[in-house]
């Protein structure tokens, strides 16, 4: 049995003004949730979230942490840090990052790694670009992307991490990937999986995000390999988000 997960990528939005309204509106609506949920929020808001959320059905999560321990690496952001704060979750190698930042695929992996050694759980984000769907790659992307992000990490981590599978041609766009689109590729991520590991992957759980709103989150959410969501727009505004959360 997979627990769904449902997460919040705040991406850069909300002040600390802006953190503690949009919390203090979520979190009585979300109380019921059945769902694991979190807020991935931006680094200057961690510590404000982490306060209002300690005793909440809401988990605290960032969006990214460095693969090293510490040092000369301006502007990036430690685990140390982040486990300081009381961060649980940790995005990972989203697309964002990815096509403005040049993230690689041995980034990720050395992230991901970083991460689960200092106790993170990492949300791993994996799809791909509308010219490499239309090229046929989709399959290929995914594959490459999650075996990348796995290079020498254990069945046992297994348990602490999430996959996002999330079309980069429908993140923000407006443009869902079909319910059964989305659920095919993530299907191919999960063989990936079970080809590395074997049936550790079953136990996995693998987000979908691109668009998910509250229109589409209960179809979504329905079908049978997808375990949550990752929300980027829907998740600035507490009754959209919580919409999503109930599906
Ligand atoms: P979106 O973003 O929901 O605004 O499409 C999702 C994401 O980038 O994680």
């Amino acid at each position: 049995m997979r627990i769904p997960i449902i997460a919040g990528n705040w991406k850069m939005n909300n002040t600390i003004r802006e953190t503690k309204e949009l919390l203090d509106a979520l979190i009585p609506l979300i109380r019921d949730a059945k769902c694991e949920v979190v807020v991935c929020v931006p680094y200057t808001s961690i510590a404000v979230a982490g306060d209002m959320i300690k005793d909440t059905n809401i988990k605290l999560g960032a969006q990214n942490v460095h693969w090293a321990g510490k040092g000369a690496f301006t502007a990036e952001i430690s685990a140390d840090m982040l486990v300081e704060l009381g961060v649980e979750y940790v995005i990972i190698g989203h697309s964002e990052r990815r096509q403005y930042f040049g993230e690689t695929d041995a980034m990720v992996n050395g992230r991901a790694k970083t991460a689960l050694l200092k106790g993170l759980k990492p949300i791993i984000c994996v799809g791909e670009t509308l010219a490499e769907r239309e090229g046929g790659l989709t399959e290929k992307v995914v594959t490459t992307q999650t075996a990348g992000a796995f290079n020498g990490i254990d069945a046992e981590s297994l348990a602490n991490i999430v996959i996002a599978y999330e079309p980069v041609w429908a993140i923000g766009t407006g443009k869902t990937a079909t319910s059964q689109d989305a659920n095919d590729t993530i299907k191919v991520i999960r063989d990936e999986m079970a080809r590395l590991y074997g049936a550790a992957a079953d136990a996995m759980r693998i987000q979908y995000g691109g668009s998910m709103n509250p229109k589409n989150a209960a179809e979504l959410m329905a079908m049978p390999e997808i375990d949550g969501g990752l929300i980027g727009g829907a998740s600035l505004k507490a009754e959209d988000f919580s919409k999503v959360v109930l599906y």
